[in-house]
């Protein structure tokens, strides 16, 4: 472990993020309702310029009047190189009470870019007496981002997810495709974002994009542990807890090695799991 101590985020389940457009009013009921761990209301690439000021007001209205209760509520924000992301962040911070969990910054490209929301979100929360800290969730979806990520994730204290957003590095990459990948276009092919889910699982990442509501259970199975997985991370700890009461720092389960590093790896399922329980 180095001597940096990295203070842990928020610890919040992520296995599944529904992606709602601002203007799309009649879907807002349905997306609390759904078991989406985390709902994201967008004010940007999925809102067309003219209806902006409006999905705005709605999206507000939908934080302070749903029940979103068992649910992260996230906005996904205007980028910083436009006019409108200043009043989404004025105005969603100031009007929503303290109610909503996360802002979503969508191509952030350096570490100032999370530096300037942070002094924003900040200033309006001291003005307004909340006590509730807003997280960031923060894609990397450009060139430039792809080249500072680490500074980017280090940028704040608020900074909970890092999401990689396929669609648009591949246009910031002249990536030879039109296919939206990440957050999988292809809402009929249930295999295919299956497939896509396990690899992204295999790199680490803890849950995927849904951008249609059928999406929701694939995330939520691909990133749940199964019982034999949790059920194993059990017999882990007892075996480790053994190997402690032996004076030993390794043994072998099931034939294969394990060692203090194996308690980590399984206090983090088990953590996980009784998070989905919960
Ligand atoms: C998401 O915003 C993406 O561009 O993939
Ligand atoms: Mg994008």
């Amino acid at each position: 472990m180095s001597f940096h101590i990295v203070e842990q985020a928020t610890p919040r389940l992520h296995r599944s993020e529904l992606a709602v457009p601002g203007s799309e009013t009649k879907l807002f009921e349905k997306a609390a309702a759904s078991s989406a761990d985390v709902v994201f209301l967008d004010l940007e690439d999925a809102v067309a310029p003219d209806d902006k000021v409006q999905a705005r007001k709605n999206v507000i209205e939908a934080v302070n009047d749903i029940d979103w209760s068992g649910k992260t509520i996230t906005i996904r924000v205007n980028g910083l190189d436009t006019h409108f992301m200043y009043r989404d962040v004025v105005d969603v911070v100031e009007q929503t009470g303290g109610r909503l969990d996360m802002i979503m910054i969508p191509k952030v490209g350096n570490a100032a870019d999370v530096y300037a929301l942070d002094m924003m979100v900040t200033q309006i929360e001291d003005a307004m007496g909340y006590d509730k800290r807003i997280g960031f969730s923060l894609i990397i979806e450009t060139a430039l981002g792809m080249e500072n990520v680490g500074a980017i994730a280090g940028a704040s204290p608020r900074n909970e997810a890092l999401h990689f957003g396929v669609a648009d590095y591949a246009a910031s990459t002249r990536a030879r495709t039109t296919n939206i990948g990440g957050p999988f276009g292809d809402f009929k092919d249930a295999d295919g974002y299956r497939a896509a889910a396990h690899r992204v699982a295999a790199l680490g990442c803890e849950g995927k994009w849904a951008i249609h509501p059928s999406q929701i259970a694939l995330a939520n199975e691909v990133f749940s542990p199964s019982d034999a997985e949790i059920d194993k991370a059990h017999r882990i700890i007892e075996a480790m807890a053994q190997a402690a009461r032996d004076g030993k720092g390794a043994v072998s389960l099931d034939g294969r090695l394990i060692d203090i590093a194996s308690i980590r790896q399984a206090e983090a399922l088990v953590k996980k799991a009784e998070m989905i329980a919960g």
